[in-house]
């Protein structure tokens, strides 16, 4: 059997505050093969790391991400140690130790992504297999494929497994990302007899991981790392 590959969710969110360096550096620590973190732009164009549109639950402020600027959003914290943090600062973190899983909130967000991963790829010596860029707007995923044929993509669903199948193919996706509950073992092979790898989210009970093992996934996303 490969090996599967242990993708932190949010960086570690089962120990530290998500969507944190903090949380990327412990799921490093925790031996993750990648990280999965989500983006949305500022008003001024910058490709912000948070999971919500609001900044209202994870940090000390209110208001929208997409209409604040970077210098706005810097002036919140999420505790006492830790700010929203930027992708390029997540990189600079990370710096090739995993691969990075950028998940796209918005549709807004594609270029901005396939430029900055054309950037470390050109520029900073990173290679294509340290990205996948996921998204469940599959109008954003289709623009980073316009966009740049080499750019690793995982096609989130979680509602028709045959539809995210079909269009994986047209997309020439790396991987399928199917909302766990999704899956059978039917489905991981029929996905991967078409060449696409497996990977489900967010699979945090024992029981599921292990289901997620007998099917035979190629990696599977956590908040806790150390149970798969
Ligand atoms: O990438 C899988 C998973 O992160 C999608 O759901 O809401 O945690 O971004 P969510
Ligand atoms: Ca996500």
């Amino acid at each position: 059997m490969n090996k599967i590959l242990k993708i932190g969710h949010r960086g570690a969110k089962g120990y530290e505050l998500e969507n944190t360096l903090i949380s990327f550096e412990k799921a490093i620590e925790m031996d993750a093969n990648g990280i999965e973190l989500d983006v949305h732009l500022s008003l001024d164009g910058h490709l912000i790391v948070i999971h919500d549109e609001t900044i209202d639950r994870t940090t000390n402020g209110k208001g929208i991400v997409n209409q604040m600027t970077l210098q706005e959003l810097k002036s919140f914290t999420i505790d006492e140690k830790h700010l929203i943090p930027t992708l390029d600062e997540v990189l600079d973190l990370v710096n090739k130790r995993c691969f990075v899983n950028i998940e796209l909130k918005n549709q807004d967000t594609a270029e901005k992504v396939v430029q900055l991963i054309e950037h470390y790829v050109l520029e900073k010596k990173w290679n294509n297999d340290h990205f996948i860029v996921s998204s469940f707007d599959w109008n954003a995923l289709q623009q980073v494929r316009f966009l740049n044929e080499d750019v690793r993509i995982g096609v989130l669903t979680e509602t028709d497994m045959d539809l995210a199948i079909s269009f994986a193919r047209f997309l020439k996706a790396e991987a399928l990302h199917p909302d766990f509950q999704l899956l059978t073992n039917e489905y991981t092979t029929k996905i991967q007899e078409k060449g696409i790898l497996v990977f489900p989210w967010t699979v945090n009970e024992i029981d599921d991981i292990q289901k997620m093992k007998d099917f035979g996934v190629d990696g599977i996303i956590t908040d806790f790392l150390d149970r798969i």
